[in-house]
């Protein structure tokens, strides 16, 4: 199996302050791999010094084999590597439809809009039914559709998505979830982060706990679902 995405060692901080202490990560293409643990453990962090929004202090990230390490965010984002970020960050005044098309930034994204545009409203048929409607008026499920169609307009290799059912009702979580099953079942590869350790680890393929900027525990997601710390520390069983 050929990892889409492979981070070693990374290191990360803001300021002065390390918060990843050598983070070991490997996603493999075409599955679905999530990355849980406790609030403020460095899952947020991890992301944005993949993507480069925070820089890397050291060690490497490596996508389908190149290193992206140094590369900016936007660079990286052209070559298929997105991020759904934590708090969604539409653009509250304009449309639904005016959000998707700015997720369709990089030349190859533009010249597949119209396909990629049909294809994240099959997913999302509300969207479609709100195309117009401008994105801060949506209820929070429909903010975290869009967040994840404007991230799939980008065309993605690998669709990084940082709390996808934070703050939304069970039942809008739960079909939310089986949306991101459908678009793996296609062939998309996610690195999903996610507060509700039960769901993230009932569908995903392999997991990694982070604690305290380290991996501490990691394995197929059934065994990780298993594992006695983290039943205890995260599923309260
Ligand atoms: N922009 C920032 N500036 C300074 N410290 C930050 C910033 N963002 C996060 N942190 C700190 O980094 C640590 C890890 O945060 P984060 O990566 O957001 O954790 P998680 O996503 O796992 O909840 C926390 O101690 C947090 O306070
Ligand atoms: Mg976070």
């Amino acid at each position: 199996m050929s990892a889409a995405l492979e981070i070693r060692g990374l290191e990360a901080g803001y300021g002065e302050v390390q918060v990843l202490w050598g983070v070991d990560l490997s996603v493999a293409e075409g599955r679905m791999t999530t990355l849980v643990g406790a609030n403020g453990a460095g899952k947020t962090t991890t992301l944005r010094a993949v993507m480069g929004t925070v820089r890397p202090w050291k060690g490497s990230v490596r996508f389908y084999g190149e290193d992206v390490t140094h590369l900016s965010p936007h660079t990286k984002a052209q070559m298929g590597l997105v991020l759904v970020p934590e708090g969604r960050q539409l653009f509250a005044d304009m449309t639904v439809e005016e959000n998707l098309e700015m997720g369709a930034y990089s030349p190859r994204a533009r010249k597949n809009l119209a396909a990629n545009l049909k294809r994240v409203y099959q997913l999302f048929p509300r969207l479609e039914e709100r195309r117009a409607q401008r994105a801060g008026t949506l209820s929070g499920g429909e903010q975290q559709m869009l967040a994840v169609g404007r991230g799939l307009m980008a065309d993605p290799r690998v669709l990084m998505i940082d709390e996808l059912s934070l703050g939304l009702a069970p039942v809008l979580a739960q079909s939310l979830f089986g949306t991101l099953k459908q678009l793996k079942e296609q062939g998309l590869t996610i690195l999903l982060v996610e507060q509700n350790v039960h769901l993230a680890l009932a569908l995903s393929d392999y997991a990694y706990v982070l604690a305290e900027g380290r991996v501490q525990i990691e394995g197929p997601s059934r065994e990780v679902a298993r594992n006695e710390e983290v039943r205890r520390a995260y599923l309260g069983i």
